[in-house]
């Protein structure tokens, strides 16, 4: 059986080990989102009411839609159009996993500056570079840096660059073998500053901020900003979670992939809340200053705190490891899918989806410096790629997704495909497939048009 498996999909690849794939789906998932966007928004909207919603989120519709995609991936072994058109031929299933594409250079055209921003952020560190300054200096800093037009487009490109190497190097020598080293070592990073920060006199206010709920703050808009969230934190909704579980050998089993891999992503959000809040309130800061909150906030913190110097480097280090890591994610889908079906090599579509992206990166970039007076619908490029992405096409493409499983593939076809190398008893498969055929979708309905205002 599994011979005559690895007999026709000889020339498909696959990730190596068990351990490899957890890696590298939790290196998907681990990012920006977890350690910039994750503390800002949790913030914004008013601390731990927000990250029970988000808790909520995560365990009812974030884990369902991640083994939705791990079934459409291994089930097609194809990039996400492919997929949807070898299960469902002759349908518009495809323009889902179109959706997903196009979302992936929306996406990584943003990503890319906020990661670059993090590499200049650890040449600033290495360099002193916050050391005796206020923090109006601080912010000033971060606004000029931003907003130039030169230095944060070289450092987007240049990560850039890392990124396709690593896409380029392929699935088992890039992007596995890349996370595996990469993901452990921000474990231990993201542990190191947890420790510091709770141990810091004051740090008991930055915990009551993030576990104790006062419901009383919660408003619609953060309701939807934690299901966005939740989609835009476990990569789902357009295609990267297919694209992983498409090289996810048989023997592994895709619920308890799904199970841990949301696991991890969760624990370092948390770990990242843990590393934040309690420094943040230490100094008496304000945690609600939305996207500067790890440029800008932190530094402040960086500078008053004994041993600021050297955990600094490791906070930006750190950011700079998820944004790899989930950024080489991003961009494989678009290079699977440039081979797949458009049939161009896979180093040629490698170095096509990275001039390609970077590019868009660049736009990006601009817009925040000296385009900043072009807007769309009220928002700078950066801003709409941002708001397109994560709360139109990432829920929309999970309501599809979970809708596609539910529906099209039907109770039969999942029960065959999580079976391999695992087993889900027959109430929870019947639990799964009421939450991706009725509630899933309804919530994400219910959330995404209450958001935009539409109900
Ligand atoms: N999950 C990544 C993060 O939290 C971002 C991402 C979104 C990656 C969608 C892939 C797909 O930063």
């Amino acid at each position: 059986m599994t011979d005559k498996r690895h007999h026709h999909h000889s020339r498909r690849a696959e990730f190596s080990s068990k351990f490899g794939v957890i890696m590298a789906a939790a290196g998907s998932a681990v990012g920006l989102g977890n350690i910039w966007k994750f503390p800002y928004i949790t913030g914004v909207y008013g601390g731990a009411a927000f990250l029970f919603v988000y808790l909520a989120f995560i365990a009812a519709i974030g884990v369902p839609v991640m083994l939705s995609e791990f079934i459409i991936g291994r089930g097609a072994r194809r990039n996400p159009f492919g997929a949807f058109r070898k299960l469902a031929p002759n349908s518009l299933w495809p323009f889902a996993g179109m959706m997903g594409i196009g979302a992936a250079f929306m996406i990584l055209s943003y990503y890319g500056v906020v990661a670059g921003w993090s590499l200049e952020y650890i040449v600033r560190s290495l360099t002193d570079g916050f050391s005796g300054k206020s923090a109006d200096e601080l912010a000033a800093d971060f606004t000029t840096f931003v907003e130039s037009p030169v230095e944060p487009v070289i450092y987007q490109l240049l990560f850039m660059f890392m990124t396709g190497l690593i896409v380029f190097a392929g699935v088992k020598n890039g992007i596995e073998k890349g996370s595996k080293i990469m993901m452990p070592l921000l474990i231990f990073i993201v542990i190191i500053l947890g420790i510091r920060s709770i141990t810091l006199p004051g740090a008991g206010d930055g915990l009551k901020f993030f576990f104790k709920p006062d419901f009383s703050r919660l408003t619609w808009e953060g309701v939807l900003a934690a299901l966005g969230h939740a989609f835009f934190s476990l990569s789902l909704g357009m295609g990267t979670l297919i694209t992983y579980g498409s090289y996810i050998s048989a023997d592994t089993s895709l619920p308890r992939s799904a199970v841990q891999v949301s696991g991890l992503d969760t624990l370092i959000s948390i770990l990242a809340g843990l590393v934040i809040f309690p420094a943040v309130f230490a100094y008496g800061i304000e945690p609600g200053s939305g996207p500067g909150l790890v440029f800008i906030t932190l530094p402040n913190v960086f500078v008053q705190m004994p041993g600021g110097y050297v955990f600094a480097i490791l906070f930006f280090v750190l950011l700079t490891l998820a944004a790899l890591t989930s950024a080489i994610s991003i961009l494989e889908v678009v290079v699977v899918y440039f081979h797949e079906e458009l049939k161009i090599r896979r180093k040629v579509a490698t170095v096509l989806a990275t001039v390609v992206t970077g590019l868009l990166g660049v736009i990006c970039s601009l817009s925040m410096g000296i385009n900043k007076g072009q807007t769309f619908f009220g928002l700078n490029f950066f801003d709409l790629m941002d708001w397109i992405s994560a709360y139109l096409l990432l829920p929309l493409g999970g309501l599809l997704i979970t809708l596609f499983v539910g529906w099209r593939l039907g109770r039969r076809l999942v029960h065959a495909e999580i079976s391999k190398g695992g087993h889900l008893s027959p109430a929870m498969l019947t639990v799964f497939m009421a939450l991706i055929k009725i509630i899933a979708p309804i919530a994400i309905a219910i959330v995404f048009f209450k958001g935009i205002n539409l109900l």
